[in-house]
């Protein structure tokens, strides 16, 4: 038989394999991500949709092996990013991926960005530790240019309690981009915004992967937000993933009952009440 796993692995930027995390005991875990099984090519834009506590953050964090352990166990599977066998990595190497490969946007600007630093301080950080001869002021400048800040150079002298939400938001995102990463995993970044707001972001999102090439693993509750926005999506529930494929294909013609109820949880803006 055609070995599938191996074709993707040589082209897509990652791929994980029957991936599983167990939490608590030994004897009777916790089954939060149960032998999981997807990738993303260069330059896509993938979805991972499902219920609070389906396993889709604990998936993402494993990507750069981020759960919390010794709480969290990953305890089977394989996950490949560009080439490299994650679960096989040195610290110092796993370090590097996490540093500058992959980077991360969550819901909450506080989890990421310091509260007693300007924003343009800590975006310099990560371009002075992760590039080394990158001019830093200008980069921050271009960064926080390329997140559609009005007016970088306020945004770079300002503390992050003097940013909107939106404005937040969009300085967790230059800071991620400050390391130059491969792949982007935002997840839920746009929960805590209101809709108007929450569109731009994800507009944004768009644009970086149009300009930069970047690649993104999207995680959201939402299946409105994945139409918009995703070119394939995985749906999840109870740490298995129970459908996947092309975003119109998979909101068209859903084959699996609980994606027929997320998608009945999203609000018909086009119809009027
Ligand atoms: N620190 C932890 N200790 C014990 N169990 C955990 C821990 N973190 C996660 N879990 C388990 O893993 C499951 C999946 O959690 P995860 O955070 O991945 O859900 P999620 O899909 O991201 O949910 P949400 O939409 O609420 O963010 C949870 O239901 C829980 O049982
Ligand atoms: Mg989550």
């Amino acid at each position: 038989m055609h070995d599938m796993g191996c074709a993707i692995t040589d082209k897509a930027l990652l791929d994980v394999q029957s991936l599983s995390v167990h939490f608590g005991s030994v004897s009777d875990p916790v089954r939060a991500v149960d032998g999981v099984d997807f990738h993303i090519f260069p330059g896509e834009i993938v979805a991972l949709v499902g219920e609070s506590g389906s396993g889709k953050s604990i998936s993402a964090l494993s990507l750069a092996r981020l759960i919390p352990e010794p709480a969290g166990r990953i305890v089977d599977g394989r996950i490949i990013f560009q080439g490299l066998e994650v679960l096989k990595l040195k610290s110092s190497e796993l370090r590097k991926l996490r540093g500058a490969r992959i980077a991360y946007i969550f819901q909450e600007p506080a989890t990421s960005l310091n509260p007693v630093y300007t924003v343009g301080w800590q975006i310099g950080e990560a371009i002075r530790l992760h590039r080394k001869g990158v001019k830093v002021k200008a980069e921050v400048a271009k960064l926080l240019a390329a997140v559609g800040l009005p007016d970088p150079a306020r945004a770079a002298g300002a503390y992050p309690h003097e940013l909107s939400g939106g404005m937040q938001q969009r300085a967790m995102i230059a800071m991620a981009l400050a390391c130059n990463p491969d792949l982007l995993v935002a997840d839920e970044p746009t929960t805590a915004l209101d809709v108007t707001v929450q569109k731009q972001i994800l507009d944004l999102l768009v644009e970086l992967r149009e300009k930069r090439g970047l690649s993104i693993l999207l995680i959201t509750h939402n299946l409105g937000i994945v139409a918009n926005v995703a070119d394939r999506v995985y749906v999840m529930n109870n740490g298995k993933i129970v459908e996947s494929g092309e975003t119109k294909t998979v909101l068209r013609t859903p084959q699996h009952e609980y994606t027929r109820k997320l998608l009945k949880a999203v609000p018909r803006l086009h119809k009027t009440a």
